[in-house]
């Protein structure tokens, strides 16, 4: 039968990352010895307070329909959380509760873009940016960063991609898949840009709490009335306390721009989860211990990870500063032949190495970083020297 597919349907792309992990648990379920890098989870637990809140809520009854965009106790914890840590004021009419960041940031879209509108996009980028703008009519436009450039644009590169079709920006510091962090300075600099030009700036802030080395976290809303006006922090529970499967995330925004996001989400999903709306609260005014022992953990592997990589003939990779992923630099072996397979892009790297290896690493060109691969280092420290001891014998042609 000759089904109709939509046009825009057609044009996205399945996510990379999510095909890759599937892969990896459909070889283990086979009961191969495979070892995974995709995943983009914490590998630790969510803390047991917050289950608790959770089996609390039910016990109590509390599993019937919320507000469509999001209990008041949680958008008031919310706002608790952006004055305690960014130092931002905001009120709970501005705040919208989605089930995920990612669903935030569909609602986002959906509520600024319309067809033909430009989204700038820095490349390396999470995957999912360009196919969530595309699903809202919107076109998206490639920032390209490089290496050396510590995988940030320079404010020249902006202001060269703004056309009058401009709608936003997307900035993720840290960065899925790069780890960079943007300074104070860069943000200050990005932020009088957006201003100027009266562009969104789409804050993805998922990722501010897994920083490392010092560096500090600091949110572009936080320059001035204008730019906060402009900026939309998409934010959530998923990495900061282990809660993947939860499916709680929020934005912090101008008050019209969440009453448009509310009544979009008040159709296509009502509200998130209840009880994992309850635990969300614990989570944001609860004791926070165990992001620091996530933090110590994430920062072990990642130096051990950043070091043997960098040791091995024709691989490297620069040191990131903040989430849980290394960006691998395949450039020097592309062209050659591994077991008979001549290597020329990421896609094929991943391949042979999950057949011969059977290591499980994300081809860089689903974020726009072809001649890289991406390592989730949200994983065993047994994994990651595993995963390095099978790659090294790859490269040398010794398995
Ligand atoms: C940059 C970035 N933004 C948003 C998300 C979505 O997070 P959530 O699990 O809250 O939907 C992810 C998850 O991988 C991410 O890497």
């Amino acid at each position: 039968m000759n089904l109709y597919i939509s046009r825009k349907a057609q044009s996205i792309s399945p996510s990379s990352t999510l095909a890759i992990d599937a892969k990896f648990k459909a070889m283990k379920a086979k009961g191969i010895d495979v070892v995974g890098f995709g995943a983009g989870e914490p590998d630790f637990d969510t803390p047991s307070h917050i289950k608790e809140a959770a089996i609390k809520a039910i016990n109590d009854g509390f599993t019937k329909y919320t507000p469509a965009s999001g209990m008041p106790q949680l958008k008031q914890a919310v706002c608790r959380k952006l004055k305690r840590d960014n130092g931002l004021d905001y009120s709970p009419e501005q705040i919208v509760i989605s089930n995920g960041a990612k669903h935030s940031l569909v609602n986002v879209f959906t509520a600024i873009c319309d067809p033909g509108d430009e989204v700038i996009i820095p490349a390396p980028f999470w995957v999912s940016y360009p196919e969530m703008v595309k699903l809202a009519d919107g076109v998206p436009v490639y920032v390209h960063t490089t290496e050396e450039n510590g995988f940030k644009f320079t404010i020249e590169d902006l202001k060269k991609a703004i056309t009058p079709r401009t709608r936003a920006l997307i900035l993720n510091s840290p960065s899925n898949p790069t780890g960079m962090v943007y300074t104070r300075d860069e943000l200050k600099k990005i932020a009088e840009v957006a201003v100027e030009n009266n562009i969104y700036v789409i804050s993805d802030e998922i990722y501010e709490k897994l920083i490392y080395d010092g560096m500090e976290h600091v949110s572009i809303a936080s320059f001035g009335d204008e730019i906060k006006d402009l900026t939309i922090i998409v934010n959530g529970v998923s990495k900061t306390y282990a809660m993947t499967g939860w499916r709680i995330g929020y934005t912090a925004s101008n008050a019209q721009i969440a009453k448009v996001m509310g009544n979009v989400q008040s159709h296509a999903t009502s509200n998130p989860n209840s009880m994992a709306q309850v635990a969300s609260i614990t989570a944001l005014d609860g004791p926070q211990e165990d992001i620091e022992i996530m933090k110590k953990a994430f920062v072990e592997r990642r130096d051990y990870m950043v070091d043997r990589i960098n040791s091995i003939e024709g691989l490297s990779c620069v040191k990131p500063q903040g989430a849980f992923y290394v960006l691998m630099n395949i450039k020097k072996i592309l062209g050659s032949e591994f077991y008979g397979t001549e290597i020329n892009t990421s896609d094929e790297f991943a391949d042979v190495l999950l057949e011969k290896a059977k290591v499980a690493l994300v081809p860089g060109s689903g974020f726009g970083a072809e001649g890289y691969v991406r390592w989730s280092y949200a994983t065993s420290m047994e994994n990651i020297i595993e995963g390095l001891n099978r790659v090294e014998k790859f490269i040398k042609n010794e398995l």
